[in-house]
């Protein structure tokens, strides 16, 4: 009887849901990847072997999440170890992550709270309130329930006990394989303000040909063209219209586009990221039909045509040896190397690599290494990268390498694949400086060759530092493991006590190596420890780990493993010192006296030699 009333309930409760497209139990939640208070990346489809997912909607300054979270931990330190899996999800306008991640240290929130800074998520799962959970039933990714935690806590009030445990009701069926009774309750909390949420009709006014194109002829076309690396291309609206809903779930798994640094840290020159509203943009317009509108096409108007050597005729182009790429199946990393033909020294000015077949060419790392000293290892790509839409690698100004006329070049090529055999010949164009420059590229790689990953392990951690003996500007950097590495980050811990992180990558992606230049160049004195943090996946969660049940080593071969960290910098000079002094103390200055400890430091480090 009580059943049948609760039932009722929640069949009004969910007539008067005021979003329309709120999701209801036993609709499919879509997969989606999102990064927590912590930069730490969540997928939700990477949870496949749990029996059950709960997300729990959070917002700061919520009395009733604050209220509720006790409760919630309780819960999950019983049914974690029944293999469910606890999130938060935090889409408040007003909310970021520093402040949640505030908010969480205070109250001792130890849940990852995923923040959905375009309210994508949040919106597509029909959010009202905070503090309502979402069990998503993982052999499905159905909506098992959704609803309060349990019956305890109302507005302004909150029982001794609860008296309904939904939430645990819930789950004991899930983990026991039996169907939920209860699939829905009026959930209590604060209201999230979501301002697109259910305004499909004004999405579709939304401009393919003044708002979407544009935002693909910036962000894809470098790749989604004729023979670019993308599978297929973007070369009028019925294509896009076609792939719109695969647009939608690789934008929202941010697949695509491949850039896999975290915008919070550090800022890089070219990067391939998609901004937040470029992105709400696109998957407003796709989850609202993708409609053609009026006006012209931009994308069937472009000049698509490659250009050659955009840095001008080279004075000496190299060719990777032949490859003959086969039409499917997975090509290990190869390592071809040729002789330098110079019969003397040159100075570099900087490179680019032009692929011969830009379909099947993923990466390039061009380096030169000098044989009678054996240093190869520590060279990964000293020249320079290629990565799809990038070929000009230009050194900063007044900056060279020396290429001595007995080295030899020595290449890490990734070749995929695409369906159709065909021979590669990639070409390296080199430019040379007339007189030697002013500075001399240098490079640091930082490495651990004595890692032992535990099978099955799913973050499974390492660490590599060095301490810099020396001023340095710092250009560009990289974090290299291989199929099982699943996060990355550096930081540089200044000699002052304050850290930086100079890049993290949450959702490390072996497919994809660019190099990350930073934009503007960073002085980082001597002194200061850089740490490089890698993260692998050995479990069988990781879709590329070739065998979780294997214990992985240090290794040339992708199946074994690497933690790499490569810098190219060059030696500081007094002007360095003396620009990198100023802006510490304008930044000093501007944020009041906290810092004066770390301009010591810059201070200290200027008059030391090297
Ligand atoms: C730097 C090159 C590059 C850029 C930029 C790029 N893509 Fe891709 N895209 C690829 C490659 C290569 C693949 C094939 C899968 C892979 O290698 O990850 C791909 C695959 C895809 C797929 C098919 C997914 C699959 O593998 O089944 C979609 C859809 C897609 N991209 C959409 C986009 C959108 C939308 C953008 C812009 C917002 C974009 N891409 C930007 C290179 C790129």
């Amino acid at each position: 009887m009580k059943f049948l009333f609760q039932l009722i309930i929640s069949l009004v409760v969910a007539l008067n849901a005021p979003n329309l497209l709120a999701l209801a139990p036993g609709d499919r939640v879509d997969n989606f990847q999102l990064l927590d208070q912590n930069g730490e990346a969540h997928e939700l489809y990477y949870l496949s072997d749990m029996k059950a997912v709960v997300v729990m909607t959070h917002g700061n300054g919520c009395p009733i999440v604050r209220n509720a979270l006790p409760t919630l931990k309780n819960i999950r330190d019983t049914y974690q170890q029944k293999d469910v899996a606890f999130l938060l999800l935090n889409a408040n306008l007003q909310d970021d992550r520093e402040s949640i991640n505030k908010e969480a240290v205070e109250f001792s929130t130890d849940f990852p709270i995923l923040v959905d800074e375009t309210q994508l998520i949040a919106e597509s799962l029909g959010v009202i309130r905070t503090a309502e959970v979402y069990v998503i039933d993982p052999k499905t990714w159905k909506l098992a329930y959704r609803g309060p935690i349990d019956d305890r806590l109302a507005y302004g009030a909150q029982k001794p006990e609860a008296d309904a445990h939904y939430l645990t009701d819930t789950l004991d069926a899930m983990v026991a394989g039996k169907a939920v009774k209860l699939a829905q309750v009026d959930a209590m909390g604060c209201l999230v303000n979501l301002p697109e949420s259910g305004r499909r009709e004004a999405h579709a006014q939304i401009s393919y040909s003044e708002q979407v194109a544009p935002i693909l002829i910036d962000r894809c076309v470098a790749c989604h063209r004729e023979d670019g690396a993308g599978p297929w291309h973007m070369t009028k609206y019925e294509m896009v219209r076609g792939f719109a809903p695969m647009m939608r779930e690789v934008l929202r798994t941010k697949r695509m586009p491949p850039w896999h640094a975290d915008p919070h840290y550090g800022k890089f020159v070219d990067p391939r990221s998609i901004s937040n509203d470029d992105m709400k943009t696109l998957v407003h317009w796709i989850e609202a039909g993708a409609p053609r509108g009026d006006g012209p096409d931009p994308l069937a108007k472009l000049d698509t045509s490659w250009s050659e050597w955009a840095m001008g005729e080279p004075d000496l182009i190299v060719e990777v040896p032949a490859y003959d790429v086969p039409a499917n199946g997975v090509v290990d990393y190869k390592y071809p190397s040729t002789d330098n033909p110079l019969d003397h020294d040159v100075w570099v000015r900087g490179i680019e690599i032009m692929p011969g077949n830009r379909e099947v060419v993923h990466h390039v790392l061009a380096s030169v290494f000098d044989p009678s000293n054996g240093r190869q290892r520590g060279t990964l790509g000293n020249l320079g990268g290629y990565a799809p839409g990038k070929n000009a690698v230009p050194y900063p100004e007044d900056s060279g390498l020396l290429l001595r006329k007995d080295a030899k070049f020595r290449f890490q090529m990734h070749y995929t694949p695409n369906g159709k055999a065909m021979t590669d010949v990639t070409r390296i164009g080199l430019y040379f400086y007339e007189e030697p420059p002013k500075h001399s590229l240098d490079q640091l790689v930082i490495y651990d060759a004595s890692l032992t990953i535990p099978a099955n392990a799913k973050a499974h951690q390492g660490k590599v530092e060095h301490v810099l003996s020396k001023d340095i500007m710092l250009y560009s950097l990289l974090a290299h493991s291989h199929l099982r590495g699943r996060a990355a980050k550096i930081t540089a811990h200044y000699p002052g006590g304050d850290e930086e992180i100079l890049l993290s990558i949450p959702k490390y992606d072996f497919n994809w190596q660019p190099i990350y230049a930073l934009d503007p160049p960073k002085f980082i004195p001597s002194g200061t420890r850089v740490v490089l943090d890698m993260t692998w996946d050995n479990s069988a969660q990781n879709p590329a780990n070739p065998d979780p049940s294997k214990t992985v080593f240090w290794g040339d071969q992708t199946w074994e493993e690497m933690n790499v960290g490569w810098f190219r910098f060059r030696a500081a000079d007094d002007e360095d010192r003396r620009k990198a002094r100023l802006e510490s103390e304008m930044r000093q200055s501007a944020a009041g006296s906290r810092q004066t400890q770390a301009s010591a430091t810059h201070r200290e480090s200027n008059t030391s030699t090297h």
